[in-house]
């Protein structure tokens, strides 16, 4: 039997969609998705860990597109097939090996001093004003500062990077024509802004994200001059909305559950704990996409090579099997080896920056603003198709 992934019912309420789904048939075949959906996390997370099962390349939804259209977002899949060095197995190890220099542990806390300051700047602002709308004023440009940062972007033009990761994030929801023109085009105008900036580390590298990348000397960076310019615009949209979705789902989650938020007021040592439920609750990524290249057995059945999975890490992440009452917001909850930032050979690399900046900021907006309250009747909520959302809008009082 066939699920209709994409019926309004279903971004109306995802979790009981996929709570059925996950009941009836764990493993089902979707004709949407041309492939097999898991939902149980017991097979998601066999599926991030079995090798034979390959992630496909951002730009390979393209390639399927008509004629008329595929020539027409060409420039875009020129751009995206070097996402992550996912064309070949060997260019994806090239991109981690490369990337993994500089986002260990000790260059991660080096950044706090950074991450605390522009938190603190964008809550004076908000002190001054009398008012916080958090999506707009903290959650959005907290991480493109971040992130802008890391690449040495000048700061007066960080707020580019907001328009830029928004239209990229239309981009990838593949359901209108002026969505997809927006998000190519500024994919395109964001890495004709990266282009002298990367000259420039060339002729004078400093510690910089893009300094590491020119300095490779084999492998895909040091091959292709593409691949850097590429993967900058990837690093600048795959640090910046989904960070920025976890400061601001996170903080409406203690909003909405104020047994919580006074729980986590009398422990701040709670706050590594109700980071990870935040993100176990209502993580960026609702689901990722791999393909078989070799036969398998997951979850009692066969399959052959060529198929293709869809591992959806928000059913994962509510699978009553692993999770007690999966609906309550515990910011206690252990253990919690949620999905939301993957596992196995694709796991995130930007994990520990991301914990690093929702923590910083969460910690930072209950401490400055004790009498933090909603000023909304209703969450503003953005559809995102088939299974995701995010906030408009977020305002507070305090
Ligand atoms: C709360 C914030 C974040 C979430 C929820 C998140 C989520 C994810 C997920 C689910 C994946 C794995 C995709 C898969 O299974 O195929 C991933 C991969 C990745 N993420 Fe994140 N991410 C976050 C923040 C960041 C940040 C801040 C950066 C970097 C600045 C980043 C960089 C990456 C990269 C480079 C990959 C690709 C890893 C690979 O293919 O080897 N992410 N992220």
């Amino acid at each position: 039997m066939s699920q209709d992934f994409f019926s309004p019912e279903v971004l109306r309420d995802p979790h009981a969609f996929l709570r059925r789904v996950r009941a009836e048939h764990p493993i089902c075949w979707s004709p949407q998705f041309h492939g097999w959906v898991l939902t149980r996390y017991a097979d998601v997370l066999a599926a991030t860990k079995d090798e034979r099962l390959v992630a496909v390349s951002a730009a390979s939804w393209l390639q399927r597109l008509p004629g008329e259209l595929k020539q027409q977002f060409e420039p875009a899949s020129r751009c995206l097939r070097w996402w992550a060095g996912l064309m070949s197995e060997q260019d994806h190890l090239d991109f981690q090996s490369a990337l993994k220099k500089y986002f260990n542990p000790a260059k991660v806390e080096e950044l706090r001093p950074r991450v605390q300051q522009f938190t603190h700047e964008l809550l004076d602002a908000a002190q001054e004003r009398g008012s916080l709308e958090v999506v707009d004023e903290l959650a959005r440009p907290l991480p493109a500062n971040v992130i802008g940062e890391l690449l040495g972007m000048p700061p007066e033009d960080r707020a580019l990077l907001q328009r830029w990761s928004a239209d990229i994030l239309s981009f990838f929801q593949q359901v209108e024509l002026e969505g997809l023109k927006r998000g190519q085009r500024s994919l395109l105008e964001m890495q004709e802004y990266l282009r002298p900036l990367i000259a420039e580390r060339r002729r004078e590298p400093r510690g910089d994200l893009i300094s590491v990348l020119v300095s490779q000397k084999e492998g895909l960076f040091a091959r292709e001059p593409e691949a850097i310019v590429a993967n900058c615009a990837m690093l600048l949209f795959a640090g910046h909305e989904t960070t920025s979705h976890l400061i601001s789902s996170g903080l409406l989650l203690l909003l909405q559950h104020p047994e919580q938020l006074a729980l986590l007021r009398d422990k701040p040592e709670l706050m590594p704990s109700a980071i990870e439920e935040m993100l176990r609750y209502d993580g960026a990524s609702d689901a990722m996409v791999r393909v078989s290249k070799a036969p398998l057995e997951l979850g009692g059945q066969r399959f052959s090579a060529g198929e293709t999975f869809v591992l959806v890490y928000k059913a994962a992440n509510f699978d009553p099997e692993v999770y007690p009452s999966p609906e309550r917001f515990d910011i206690t909850r252990r253990p919690n080896r949620h999905l939301a930032f993957g596992m196995g050979s694709y796991y995130c690399l930007g994990a520990a920056l991301a914990r690093l900046e929702g923590q910083i900021c969460i910690r930072m907006i209950l401490e400055r603003l004790p009498g933090l309250r909603p000023a909304f009747q209703t969450p503003d909520w953005r559809p995102l198709p088939p299974l995701g959302r995010r906030l408009r809008s977020l305002h507070v009082a305090f």
